[in-house]
C-alpha cells in the first residue's frame, strides 16, 4: 500500500508554510510509524508564487493540483501585497485553484473540544458539545457572477457592482451534499437565503425543496432567512446540524460559527469536488480557515491545530483513513486537556507554548 496516495502541499504566505511544517512532522510519523507513506510533493503559491513567478499559481501548479488526491493548503495574502493589481493578488491563487478544480462544496466543521469549551465567547453551556457543519457553495454566487466591474459615470461619480448568479444544476449539487452528510450525522439540514429580497434566494429554496422530495429520503429539511441565522447562531447554535447556503452567506456565517470555538486557529475546512463516475476519485483541497496572520507570522507561535485538523480531514475524505484521523484528532483532544495552549487560546492556569512544542506534544500522544 505505497505511494497512492498524491498529496500537494502548498504553504503559501505568512504562518501557512509555518503550520503546514508542523503538519509535515506528523506525514513523517506516520510513514514511521504506521508505514502508511504520501507520495509528496511541494508548490508554491500565493504571494510566494508571484515573488518567484509573477502570478499567485502558475499553471504548472495547478496541474499538480488537480493531478493529485489531495492538496494541503496553508494560507495566503500578506500586506507587502496589497497594493499589487486585483488580478495578481495572492487571494487570487486559492480562488483560482478551488474554480479550476471544480470544488464546489466547502465544509466548515464547528467543533467545541471539551477543554476548549471556556474559550468560546459564549456561556459554557450554549457550546459544549457544539458539533454542527456548515456546508458553503464555493464556486458560485456573487464572487464569480458576471458582470462585475467599477464603472465611471457621466457625472464623474463611479459604479461598483457584482451579480449574484445560482443556477439549477448549482444549487442541487451542494444540496445532495448536504443531504449525503446529514446522513451521517443527525439527519437535519437547514438551507439558508434571503428568498424575501433575492431572486437568487427565490431559486435557492425551490431548487432546494424539490431535491428533498426526490431524493432527501431520512433527511429533514428546513428553511431559513441568512440574518436570522447569524442571529441563531449566536443564540442557540446547537439547534443547528448541517447548514448549507451559498457563497457569500457561507463565508460570514461560518466565520461566525468559528468564533463559537473559540478560536480561528482551531478550525479545519475541506473543499471537495464531484465524485468521477470513471476514476471513484474526486478533486479536494484541505485548508485551515483562517489566514497568513501577517502580525504573527515568523514568531514561531501560529496554532498548529488548524492545519492539523484539516489533514485529519484530508485522511477521512481523500484517503479513507478514518482511523488515523481519530487517532489525530485524539491526540489534539488530549494535548488540549493535559493543559498546553497556543497564544491565541491561552487561558488562565494552562501553560503557553510554541507552535513547534505544541506538535511535540502531539507527537508524544500519538
Ligand atoms: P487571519 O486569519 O490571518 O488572522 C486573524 C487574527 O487571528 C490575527 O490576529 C491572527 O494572528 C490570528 N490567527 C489566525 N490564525 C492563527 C493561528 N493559526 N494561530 C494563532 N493566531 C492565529 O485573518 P486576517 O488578519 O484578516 O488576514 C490576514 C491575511 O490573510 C490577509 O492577507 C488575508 O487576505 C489573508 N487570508 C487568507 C486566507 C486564506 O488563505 N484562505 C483566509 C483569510 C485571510
Ligand atoms: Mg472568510
Amino acid at each position: 500500500m505505497a505511494s497512492n496516495r498524491k498529496m500537494l502541499v502548498l504553504g503559501g504566505d505568512g504562518i501557512g508554510p509555518e503550520v503546514v511544517k508542523e503538519v509535515l512532522r506528523v506525514v513523517d510519523w506516520m510513514a514511521k510509524k504506521r508505514s502508511v507513506s504520501f507520495d509528496l510533493q511541494e508548490g508554491l503559491v500565493g504571494g510566494a508564487a508571484y515573488d518567484k513567478h509573477g502570478t499567485p499559481l502558475t499553471d504548472e501548479t495547478l496541474a499538480d493540483a488537480v493531478d493529485s488526491d489531495a492538496v494541503l493548503f496553508g494560507a495566503v495574502g500578506g500586506t507587502q501585497y496589497d497594493d499589487l493589481p486585483f488580478e495578481v493578488k495572492p487571494e487570487r491563487g486559492l480562488l483560482r485553484l478551488r474554480k479550476e478544480m471544480d470544488l464546489f462544496a466547502n465544509l466548515r466543521p464547528a467543533m467545541v473540544f471539551d477543554a476548549m469549551a471556556d474559550a468560546s465567547s459564549l456561556k459554557r453551556d450554549l457550546v459544549s458539545g457544539l458539533d454542527i457543519m456548515i456546508l458553503r457553495e464555493l464556486t458560485g454566487g456573487v464572487y464569480f457572477g458576471q458582470p462585475r466591474g467599477i464603472d465611471d459615470l457621466p457625472d464623474g461619480t463611479k459604479k461598483g457592482y457584482d451579480t449574484q448568479v445560482y443556477t439549477t444544476p448549482e444549487i442541487e449539487r451542494i444540496g445532495r451534499v448536504a443531504f449525503d452528510l446529514a446522513r451521517k450525522r443527525d439527519g437535519r439540514v437547514t438551507s439558508v437565503e434571503k428568498a424575501n429580497v433575492m431572486m437568487s434566494g427565490v431559486l435557492w429554496r425551490e431548487v432546494m425543496t424539490n431535491l428533498h422530495k426526490a431524493e432527501g429520503e431520512g433527511v429533514v429539511l428546513d428553511h431559513m432567512y441568512a440574518d436570522n441565522c447569524a442571529m441563531q447562531l449566536v443564540r442557540n447554535p446547537k439547534q443547528f446540524d448541517v447548514i448549507v447556503t451559498d457563497n457569500l452567506f457561507g463565508d460570514i456565517l461560518s466565520d461566525c460559527a468559528a468564533m463559537l470555538t473559540g478560536s480561528l486557529g482551531m478550525l479545519p475546512s475541506a473543499s471537495l469536488g464531484a465524485v468521477d463516475e470513471v476514476t471513484g476519485k474526486r478533486h479536494a483541497l484541505y485548508e485551515p480557515v483562517h489566514g497568513s496572520a501577517p502580525d504573527i507570522a515568523g514568531k514561531g507561535i501560529a496554532n498548529p491545530i488548524a492545519e492539523m485538523l484539516s489533514f485529519a480531514m484530508a485522511l477521512r475524505y481523500s484517503f479513507d483513513m478514518g482511523e488515523e484521523a481519530d487517532m489525530l484528532e485524539q491526540a489534539i483532544q488530549n494535548v488540549l486537556k493535559s493543559g498546553l495552549r497556543t497564544a491565541d487560546i491561552m487561558q488562565d492556569g494552562m501553560a503557553r507554548v510554541s507552535t513547534t512544542v505544541m506538535t511535540d506534544s502531539l507527537l508524544k500522544e500519538l
